[in-house]
Order: C-alpha cells, then structure tokens, then sequence
C-alpha cells in the first residue's frame, strides 16, 4: 500500500525545510511540485516555457499541467511504498485527482504547518537557497557561516525571483483564496493534523513526529 503524506501551508511555512528533513527520517522520497517547476525552468523544457509566467507572477500553474507533472513524477519506482508531497495539492480539484489516483482506504496524511501571514513575509524576504543541493538557509534564522555560500555543500546561494515582496503577498492571497479549503477538505476526511509552525525549525520537526506518532 502506498503510504502519502501531504504538507500543507502558506508560502514560507516551511513546507521545504520540514520536507527534507521527514523524508530522511520516514525514508520517503521528497516529491516539491515547486522544485519540478523550476528545475523544468532551468532546463528550458517545453513544460518549463509553459510554467515560468505563472511562477513570477505568483498564481497558480493550471491543474491540468500540474497533475501531470506529478502523477509523472509518482509514477516512478522510488514512489512505489509511498512518498512525501510538498506543495501540492493546492486546489481542491488537485486534491480530488490525487484522491482518484490513490483509490479508497490509502494511507494518506495531511500535516498542515500554521504560521502567521506576517511571519511569512519575513520568511520568504529573508529565505536563500542553494543552486547546486537545494539547501534552504535564511538571512536572519538560518544565516550561511560565509555570505552567500551553502553552509552544506558551499555551492553559491541565491534568492527566488518570487520572494519579491508583492509576490509573496499576491501567493499569500492565492493560498487564502485556492488552497487554504483544503484544510476543510481533509479535516471532513478525518486525515488532516495540525502542526504549529511558528517555532524553530528543529521543535517544528519534532511536533510533525509527534502529530505523524514517531519517535524522534
Ligand atoms: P513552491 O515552491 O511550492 O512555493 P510555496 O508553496 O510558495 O512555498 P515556499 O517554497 O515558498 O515555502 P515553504 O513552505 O517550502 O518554506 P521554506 O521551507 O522554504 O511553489 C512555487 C510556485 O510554483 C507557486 O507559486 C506556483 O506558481 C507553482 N506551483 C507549485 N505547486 C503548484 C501546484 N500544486 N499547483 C499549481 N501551481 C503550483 O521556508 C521559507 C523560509 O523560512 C526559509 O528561508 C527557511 O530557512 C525559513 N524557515 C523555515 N522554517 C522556519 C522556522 N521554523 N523558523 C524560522 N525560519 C524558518
Ligand atoms: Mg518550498
């Protein structure tokens, strides 16, 4: 049986930093819809082409587009036991699809990671992130023992084009208005947890073992 575990939350919740570090402790593969947009970017595909307005304007790639990406990305081998989804669904039609896909009684849990809208500004307008491994640092919470160098890889830090202030508030009101229903959508499922977001990174790891009852 495929086990899924979805994080939810706002941009700059900490969906990527909690992710990488569950997937190490449950052994489930990472799967970011975000990252799959834009390595697809970096690498100039057709998908990328098609992705990269939504991206930097900060709304929503459509479903169509982006169910299919993933359920490309789920089908390979390493997904076969289960897999850790960071970023989406974000719609509630996504969630319907991933619903179909998974059929009737898969193991599925949602973390949801609450943080407050002005934390969230802060994260992302501080937030830098390794071009070569995909480390997650930040300016002031997390800050590179050497400027603009990965404190894991020493590969060169960058930030995204997104966290530019008025995008951050235009995927803070997209998240409001399109994906915080699904909050409602799997609390009615009986399958969505709630985890309090607005601590330091390692005691939000601790409360998504907790809720996911593992021991640390
Ligand atoms: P995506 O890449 O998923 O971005 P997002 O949801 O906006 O989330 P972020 O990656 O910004 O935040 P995060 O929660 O991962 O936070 P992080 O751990 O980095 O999506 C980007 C775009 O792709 C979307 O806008 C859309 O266009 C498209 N897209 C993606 N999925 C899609 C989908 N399903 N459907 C349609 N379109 C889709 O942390 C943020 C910062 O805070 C970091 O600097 C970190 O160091 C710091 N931090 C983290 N935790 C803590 C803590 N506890 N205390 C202090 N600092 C912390
Ligand atoms: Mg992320």
């Amino acid at each position: 049986m495929t086990r899924v575990i979805i994080l939810l939350g706002a941009p700059g919740a900490g969906k990527g930093t909690q992710a990488v570090r569950l997937s190490q402790a449950l052994g489930l593969p990472h799967v970011s819809t975000g990252d799959l947009f834009r390595e697809n970017i970096s690498q100039g595909t057709e998908l990328g082409g098609r992705a990269k307005a939504y991206l930097e304007s900060g709304q929503l790639v459509p479903d169509d587009l982006t169910v299919d990406m993933l359920f490309d990305r789920t089908s390979r081998p390493d997904c076969a036991d289960g897999y850790m989804l960071d970023g989406f669904p974000r719609t509630v039609p996504q969630a319907e699809a991933l619903g179909e896909r998974l059929g009737d009684g898969a193991p599925l849990t949602v973390l949801n990671i609450e943080v407050p809208d002005d934390i969230i500004v802060e994260r992302s307008a501080g937030r830098l992130l390794c071009r070569e491994c995909g480390n997650i640092q930040h300016k002031s919470f997390s800050p590179p023992a050497q400027e603009g160098v990965c404190d894991a890889c020493s590969g060169e830090l960058y930030q995204r084009k997104d966290d530019q202030p008025e995008v951050v508030q235009e995927r803070l009101g997209v998240y409001h208005a399109q994906t915080e229903p699904l909050v409602g959508h799997y609390g009615d499922q009986g399958v969505c947890l709630s985890v309090d977001g607005n601590r330091a990174p390692d005691e939000v790891f601790a409360g998504c073992l907790a809720s996911l009852e593992v021991e640390a």
